[in-house]
Parts: structure tokens; sequence; C-alpha cells
């Protein structure tokens, strides 16, 4: 038997194997990208700048700056939003400089208005990649989802207007026809790679104080269902990467992702409990599995149980638990 290789194709790009560090707090810093890269990761997706949080800084500064001057408002608006941008651009430079890995940028957005100039910076920064997460919750009883959709259509377009580096789309499960928006947005050429799917902030009711809290910020193995089934379901169908995010905790849930048709995973959570060093155990245990099934390549076993490959697929698409219903007492 040859060498394994785990080496994958991820939006152009030949990753040494297909384990992403998803955005957040572990991709806020040079050195922590270096020590990513060091035990072994595939890419890093950098933390999200957040038109969110670009809004609110302006806003706040401007508060703290109260004066009558007209225009003065504007101007710290700007200022503030240049500010924000230049340490993200900066984070995106030195991380470049510093590894040898594909430095993928992320833009946490909800709109397509004010923040789509900050893409062609993100570029000319050197990111290798944009993937933006487009958080569109629909709990507007007003908008329908056809309106709520259009808005993903909305700034890929004019992104992919902006800019010629891939554009990798991280998607919520929250969709009515999701299916089908999937296959309408790989239609339009404007998104390189699919992520299924972003994990929300999910609240909570604390009982003792009557008050909102968080909910578990991280996820738990048990939450890679979702995503399997989705990618498992749409990997025959649609023509551009799928990539897993949500519940891969370990060696076997790369390993499932894989087998459902995934080109790369993500993984958030399971390195934030075990540290980056734990992503050479997962590549070892990914090594180990191939060994034993005599795979020698990840193209050997990708898409093995996509809904189109597997022996019993409709499991992926039952709902109802009616069979097990019925039988436990
Ligand atoms: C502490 C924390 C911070 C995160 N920050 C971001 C972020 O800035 N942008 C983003 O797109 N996703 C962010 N995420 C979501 C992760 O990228 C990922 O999609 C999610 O955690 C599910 O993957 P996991 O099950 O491997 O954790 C964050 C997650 C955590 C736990």
């Amino acid at each position: 038997m040859n060498q394994i290789d785990l080496s994958v194709n991820y939006l152009g790009f030949n990753l040494r194997n297909p384990v992403i560090i998803g955005s957040s707090g572990l991709t806020d810093s040079v050195e922590k990208i270096k020590n990513l890269e060091k035990f072994g990761a595939g890419a890093v997706v950098l933390k999200s700048l957040f038109e969110e949080q670009i809004l609110i800084e302006s806003v706040k500064i401007i508060k703290e700056n109260q004066t009558d001057y007209p225009g003065v408002d504007e101007y710290i608006a700007a200022y503030t939003r240049d500010h924000y941008l230049e340490d993200y651009l900066k984070l995106v430079e030195e991380s470049k400089q510093a590894v040898d890995i594909p430095v993928i940028a992320n833009i946490n957005c909800i709109s397509d208005n004010d923040w789509i100039s900050f893409a062609t910076k993100i570029e000319k920064a050197g990111a290798d990649a944009l993937e933006l997460n487009i958080a569109i919750l629909p709990s507007d009883i007003n908008v329908n989802s056809t309106d709520n959709e259009k808005k993903y259509f909305a700034i890929i377009e004019k992104v992919r207007a902006q800019i010629s580096i891939p554009i990798s789309l991280k998607m919520s499960d929250y969709s009515a026809g999701l299916a089908n928006l999937i296959q309408q947005l790989s239609y339009t050429g404007n998104v390189d790679n699919f992520v299924l799917f972003n994990r929300y902030y999910r609240p909570d009711i604390d009982i003792d104080t009557l008050k909102v809290i968080t909910s578990s910020l991280y996820s738990m193995p048990s939450e890679i269902s979702t995503s399997l089934r989705w990618i498992a379901l749409l990997s025959g169908n649609i023509k551009k990467e799928l990539v897993a995010s949500t519940g891969v905790h370990d060696g076997r849930g790369v390993i499932k992702q894989i087998l459902a048709g995934a080109s790369a995973v993500q993984m958030v959570s399971a390195i934030y409990k075990k540290g980056a060093e734990y992503i050479n155990v997962v590549l070892k245990d990914i090594e180990k599995w191939m060994k034993e099934k005599r795979f020698e390549s990840i193209d050997d076993f990708k898409g093995k149980v996509s809904y189109d490959q597997a022996e019993n697929p409709t499991v992926f698409e039952r709902t109802q638990f009616m069979r097990y219903f019925s039988n436990i007492k």
C-alpha cells in the first residue's frame, strides 16, 4: 500500500489535509494561526469582521464625542470604521506572511450595504479567499422566505463584482427551501463553495433569575447530524464544494463528513476544548482508519455514503421516528 495522502482541493488550493480551523477567537492573532499551522491545520478562516460590530463601534464613538459641528458624526463614523478595519487588514497581511497554509478572511454580514467595499481591501491585503457568513434569522413576521433569501443573492452579486479571489458562503440551515436555495445560489456563479452550517448563538432562560442567558457556546459531537444530513443529500447534486461545519469533534467526524460528500471540514469547538495539538490527533486517527480500510487518498472514500451512493439513502430524508416510537415503550 502506498503512502496515505490526506490532501484535498479547496477553493482551488491544494490543502495538505481537509481539517480547516473555522472562524472564531482561535484565529484572531498571528501567533495562534502559526500554532494551528504547526499542529497540522489544512487552512484557517480568520475571525469575522462583523458588519454589526463596525456599526456599533461607530455609534459608540459618536456618542462619546457629541459635538455641534455638522458633518462631524459622519467623519467619526468613517474614521472608526477604517480604524477597526485596519486592525483586521493587518491580521490578514501578517498571517499571510507568517504561514504557508491558505488564510481565508471572513465577514459576518446581514445586508448588501456599507461593508461591501471592505471586501476589496481584504483582497488587497492578501487573503486567499473570502468566507461570507451571511447571518439571516427569518424572525420578522412581515418578511416572507423569498424576500429573506433575496438577501443572499444581493450580497454575493455585489461582493463578486468587487473581488476576484474565491468566495465561500457560510450559511445557516434556516430556510424553508434549503436545497433549492443552495442550488440557485450555486447557479449564480458568484459563490465558489458552501460551508454548511454556521452554528448560531443559542439563547436559554435562567429560571432562578428569570433572565435570558447564553446557552452552550460550544457544540456537542451529536450536533454533527444536521450538517451530515445536508451534505449527504446535496453533495451529488450541487456542483460546488460543500464544507461541513458544526459538530465535527474528532477523526471519526471528519471521516463521516467526507463519506457524506464533504470536500473539507471546519472545526472550532473541539479545538477550543482540546487545544491546537489535538489537530494532530485527529489527522492520525483519519490516517489509521484509511489504512485499515485500505484507502490511499481522500478521494477514494469521498461521497461513498452520500445520498446518491449509500445503500439505504432514504435514512437521510427520514424526519419521523415512526418505527422507534412504536417499538419503544
Ligand atoms: C467562541 C466562538 C467564536 C466564534 N466566532 C465566529 C466568528 O467570528 N465568525 C463565524 O463565522 N463563526 C464563528 N463561530 C462559529 C464557528 O466558526 C463554527 O461555525 C461553529 O462553532 C460550529 O462549529 P463547531 O461545532 O466545530 O464548533 C464561533 C464559534 C465559537 C465557539
